[in-house]
């Protein structure tokens, strides 16, 4: 007989709980049924990394509607698909979506590879794409390590090494636990312990279907692990927008160049985000400052975005490339989250100076 060692016994704990609680989510195959659309799996992998199931979800189904097959992904514009991934985040995730797609559409006949190596070497797709879609689209054994991963396997080895230095340890013993059968229901597993019970701030050990192997649950606290290194302070940049509205109810929107922050995403006009950046208007105007700025944190900095708004007159044209675009159909421009904030404040302000 085989004697089953602790790794063997974390998989089959995991995954026995998860035939029972596996969370349903609309990319999923049930527990055991192996069918996953590898196309399926592709976008919500892309789409969940550092974004909630709960913010993907309406995402994901408005993408499939529109897009059901990678091949129509392939062939949809690219200002349609930057609109379409507005309020999402991490734009430079939709652009290589798409660059992504249009490669599996024109050098893989439409059908993405099932190997982690020949996934790995499409656009856009690193290191953790491709073990999931190996895992979960292909069934391959793959080792998938994401955030909620990460803090399962670094209580489950109490491992003290603080983050991100510990990313090479947990790596290789997430590696001894996942299994040659089902990794990708064992990788899924540890997602939903990660989000549901293995928590970040408050686990709820009591529930845990492997705490007979979890080593930081026998310590004061497991809720300490990962263990992580002292973080810098996000340091703070302001930025000037300028709202540039015609009389006729349009407003003057641009492009924001491809690369960088928000990279080809429709905005307003905007000074450099900085220590105390260039304030000169795009063109001398009678400029009303809205107050307060426009607070906004992304992962590296929190920004103070001040707008400027002036009204122009029916045949006056910006400086520099640009559309307009009407107001009243604001929310069709697909405008990232700063800048949709900079349009509400603009519209707030309008509403209660009319009440004045
Ligand atoms: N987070 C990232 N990928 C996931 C998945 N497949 N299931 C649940 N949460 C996830």
């Amino acid at each position: 007989m085989r004697v089953e060692g602790r790794e063997a016994k974390i998989a089959r704990d995991l995954i026995a709980h998860y035939d029972v609680h596996a969370r349903r989510l609309p990319w999923r195959a049930p527990p055991g049924a192996n069918a996953s659309v590898p196309y399926r799996v592709w976008l919500s992998e892309v789409m969940l990394q550092q974004t909630t199931v709960a913010a993907v979800g309406p995402y994901f189904a408005k993408f499939t509607e529109r897009w059901p097959t990678v091949e129509s992904l392939a062939d949809a514009a690219d200002a349609d698909l930057m609109a379409a991934w507005a309020g999402l985040g991490y734009y430079a995730r939709a652009r290589n979506l798409l660059a992504c797609a249009r490669a599996v559409a024109r050098d893989h006949d439409g059908m993405f590879p099932d190997t982690e190596a020949a996934l790995r070497a499409l656009p856009g797709v690193g290191a953790y794409t491709a073990a999931a879609v190996a895992a979960i689209a292909f069934g391959r054994r793959a080792v998938v390590v994401d955030a909620n991963v990460e803090r399962v396997v670094a209580r489950l080895f109490a491992i003290t090494t603080p983050l991100p230095a510990a990313r090479t340890e947990i790596r290789a013993a997430a590696d001894t636990i996942t299994p040659d059968a089902r990794a990708g229901d064992f990788a899924q597993a540890m997602m939903d312990l990660g989000a549901t019970i293995c928590t970040a701030r408050n686990p709820a050990c009591g529930i845990c279907p492997i705490r007979d192997h979890c080593d930081a649950v026998l310590t004061a606290d497991p809720a300490a692990f990962p263990v992580k290194a002292a973080k810098k302070a996000r340091p703070h940049r302001t930025g000037h927008a300028w709202w540039i509205q015609r009389g006729d109810g349009h407003v003057w929107l641009v492009r924001r160049p491809d690369k960088g922050l928000l990279g080809g995403m429709r905005a307003l006009p905007s000074s450099d985000w900085g220590v105390d950046p260039d304030a000169t208007p795009p063109f001398a105007a009678q400029w009303r400052t809205l107050e307060p700025a426009v607070a906004h944190v992304f992962t590296h900095f929190s920004l103070a975005l001040s707008v400027h708004a002036t009204h122009v007159g029916q045949d006056h044209a910006p400086p520099g490339a640009g559309e307009w675009w009407p107001v009243d159909r604001l929310a069709e421009a697909g405008l990232p989250t700063l800048f949709a904030r900079a349009a509400e404040a603009v519209e707030k302000e309008g509403a209660s100076n009319a009440r004045q």
